[in-house]
């Protein structure tokens, strides 16, 4: 009997074939893009850190989401969740040297023990956008700004997506005035975060595990549910938040000079599941409201410190590729990215194989993309070959000393000219 096994995947991850890389990549190309345009800088950290990192102010869901384990010496590490702790480590690490405000991004690859559903496996790739070193509102605006401005480059408009924007703050000076003790803050808040995603029972169980009364939580879901229309007026009607009040009412002003207030709308429900935010908070759905959200981030202006480092204020979002992916595949705005090749060289009857190899060395060397057939077989098939891998042209090799054929293929026109000219002009292109 044979010991052969048939070993799958792990639920909740992916293999990118070549065609699910070149969507891949052209996600985090346009993120790329996208973020240096913006004026922010590219990082990386580690994929895998102290556990401490992940679970000092990241909140429970997190933690109950790592993937972790113990080093041969004993060491707690765990594979990066989110890229936001190392990033607050990272700054704290040079944070005399780093000239304010610190304006950086990252395509991070994350990890989360989570149950694989649609729009959320256990890993993923996460475009983070922060700024780091402003207290000002401004830098809030400016990551909004970045997010939308890639939610348009691809194509999506309001009416495809929201940035529904809330502010910590406000729920928690609703929550103060309806008697919830500081202690039962954080669990009270992880409650109204998941409100939407769980069942009216549930909900209750969490807002009970926080300590809240039922009449407490009557009173700030009629706080917080209350139209759009009306949710300035809820800011107004709240007490001793006027810094607060002030940023959500400048944040507007910002995001409608800026041209993008069309794509985003106040929703005091946003508190977001993280415990290290602290202020203005905000989460990219899709209209319809079907899916899970794309991104989502805040102002977290105690993480640095937690993390041994000065009190600075700081700001961002993390955007994640699988929700983006189905919301641009269902609103048909996902590219058509064949493999391409500039050119497939063939040869013509009798001509030699090592003259094909030439010439294809001669155009690689020159940068231009470009394959041969495996095989010695008659013009047709290799023109049809040719096809297959979505070349631009064919270039048709008839022997030394003979002009070569440049076939486009997508029209079919045929010029030929000697191999020398085709070559300088390559030279003269690249
Ligand atoms: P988050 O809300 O945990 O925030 O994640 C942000 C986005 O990452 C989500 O909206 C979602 O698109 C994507 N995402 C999260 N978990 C998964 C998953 N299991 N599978 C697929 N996609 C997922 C953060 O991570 C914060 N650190 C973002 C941030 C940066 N805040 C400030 N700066």
């Amino acid at each position: 009997m044979s010991d052969a096994k048939n070993i799958q995947s792990v639920k909740g991850t992916r293999d990118f074939y070549p065609d699910d890389m070149r969507l891949r990549n052209w996600i985090a190309d346009t993120w790329r893009e996208v973020s240096l345009r913006n004026g922010f800088e590219e990082y990386d950290a580690p994929i895998f850190e102290y556990l401490d990192l992940f679970t000092i102010k990241s909140g429970d869901e997190i933690a109950a989401q790592l993937f972790s384990f113990t080093d041969r010496g004993g060491r707690s590490l765990a594979i990066r969740p989110e890229i936001t702790p190392s990033l607050a480590r990272m700054v704290n690490a040079r944070i005399n040297a780093l000239p304010r405000p610190i304006k950086w991004f990252s395509v991070p690859r994350l990890c989360r023990a989570e149950n694989p559903q649609r729009g959320r496996l256990r890993e993923f790739f996460q475009w983070n956008v922060d700024v780091i070193g402003s207290d000002d509102v401004l830098a809030d605006a400016e990551c909004i700004y970045t997010a939308v401005d890639f939610l348009r480059q691809v194509g999506l408009t309001p009416d495809d997506v929201v940035v529904r924007i809330g502010s910590r703050p406000l729920v928690v000076h609703k929550l103060r005035q309806l008697g919830v003790a500081e202690a039962a803050m954080d669990q009270a808040l992880v409650a109204l975060d998941r409100r939407p995603k769980i069942s009216a029972e549930a909900f209750a169980e969490q807002c009970a595990k926080a300590g809240l009364s039922d009449e407490q939580v009557g009173a700030i879901c009629e706080f917080l549910d209350v139209p759009e229309t009306d949710s300035l007026q809820q800011v107004a009607a709240v007490e001793g938040m006027d810094g607060d009040r002030n940023a959500i009412l400048q944040l507007r002003t910002h995001l409608e000079a800026m041209g993008v207030w069309p794509y985003c709308r106040f929703d005091w429900h946003i508190v977001r599941g993280l415990a290290y935010y602290t202020g203005i908070v905000y989460e990219v759905f899709d209209a319809a409201g079907s899916l899970r959200a794309v991104a989502g981030g805040g102002r977290y202006d105690n993480l640095v410190e937690v993390l041994g480092g000065p009190k600075i204020g700081a700001t961002g979002f993390g955007m994640g590729d699988v929700v983006l992916a189905i919301l641009l595949k269902d609103k048909d705005k996902l590219p058509h990215t064949a493999g391409r090749l500039d050119y497939f060289v063939i040869d013509d009857r009798e001509c030699p194989l090592s003259l094909v190899l030439q010439v294809v060395s001669e155009i690689r060397k020159r940068g231009g993309q470009a394959d041969f057939s495996y095989k010695r077989q008659n013009t047709g098939k290799q023109l049809k070959e040719a096809n297959r891998r979505g070349a631009a042209a064919a270039v048709i090799v008839r022997g030394a000393g003979k002009p070569i054929g440049i076939k486009n293929l997508a029209n079919g026109n045929q010029t030929d000219q000697p191999l020398e000219d085709f070559l300088s002009l390559l030279d003269k292109t690249r």
